[in-house]
């Protein structure tokens, strides 16, 4: 089993980026370098585990909170002296929240919370890393665009489709429908190089957000986003796409 290249995750102490984590160490072929960064690092007993278990995959874990700017930065310079000039394959915003608001529980406070993790942390996110995604870009020899040779994965949910909209959990659905139209403008600015930027819905997924109802597991979730990643390629940039490879319309 050969590993080759790098990736990081937001959000890695629980739930969707902790399963991801624990997924990519054995995946074949899957990243020499893992970023696992937490907003905190008092709990992460779990993600710890997997990375003294793990052989051949290096997993660095790293507290960063994605509305911080200072904190953004500096995580990326110490991930830039470790990938060097092979720059950062893979960029997965997978921090979210929801404070499951509806209208007459909606405040300004709440609203601009979501907004800022999953809007302005995932575009803070995006910025820092792009110098190291081209990079990646012109290094690698793989042809096209594809998950693993450079590429931003942004974790939305159904909720943020306007069509399909339900009326519920309004702030967090309005913040996932501007991620996913932040997403499609970022596909049109990074396309020319070669770097792959799509948004991805886990299901309802039982994790601290979704709850115990909901009705797909974890392993299954991210079973199913690590295939949809790997078919990933031109055609899926700037597409709204589900974990068993369904398109969602906006
Ligand atoms: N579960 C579902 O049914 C579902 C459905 C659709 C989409 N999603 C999306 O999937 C992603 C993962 O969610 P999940 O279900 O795994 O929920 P989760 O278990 O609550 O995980 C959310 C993660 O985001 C982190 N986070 C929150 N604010 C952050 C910040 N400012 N900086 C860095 N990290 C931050 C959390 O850290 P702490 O633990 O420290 O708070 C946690 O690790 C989210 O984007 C969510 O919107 C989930």
């Amino acid at each position: 089993m050969s590993r080759t290249g790098s990736l990081l995750i937001t959000g890695a102490n629980g739930g969707i980026g902790l399963e991801t984590v624990r997924q990519l160490v054995h995946m074949e072929n899957g990243p020499q370098h893992i970023f696992a960064c937490c907003e905190e690092l008092d709990n992460i007993k779990d993600l710890q585990q997997i990375q003294d278990s793990s052989q051949d995959c290096l997993i660095h874990i790293i507290k960063l909170d994605v509305t911080d700017i200072d904190v953004i930065h500096k995580v990326r310079d110490q991930v830039q002296s470790i990938v060097k000039e092979n720059g950062l394959n893979t960029l997965i915003n997978n921090a979210g929240i929801n404070t499951h608001r509806n209208f007459d529980d909606l405040t300004a406070e709440t609203m601009l919370l979501e907004y800022n993790v999953m809007v302005v942390g995932t575009m803070l996110m995006i910025k820092a890393f792009l110098p190291l995604i081209k990079t990646a870009a012109e290094r690698s020899t793989i042809k096209g665009m594809a998950w693993n040779k450079a590429a931003i994965l942004n974790t939305s949910s159904k909720f943020g489709s306007i069509s399909l909209n339900r009326g519920i959990h309004m702030s967090y659905a309005a913040s996932k429908a501007a991620l996913n139209h932040l997403t499609t403008s970022v596909s049109i600015h990074v396309k020319d190089f070669g770097i792959l930027c799509t948004v991805l819905h886990p299901g309802w997924v039982k994790t601290n957000m979704g709850g115990q109802d909901a009705p797909v597991d974890v392993e299954d979730s991210v079973k199913g986003l690590l295939e949809v990643y790997r078919k990933l390629d031109i055609e899926s940039t700037g597409r709204f796409i589900d974990f068993q490879g369904i398109e969602i319309p906006w």
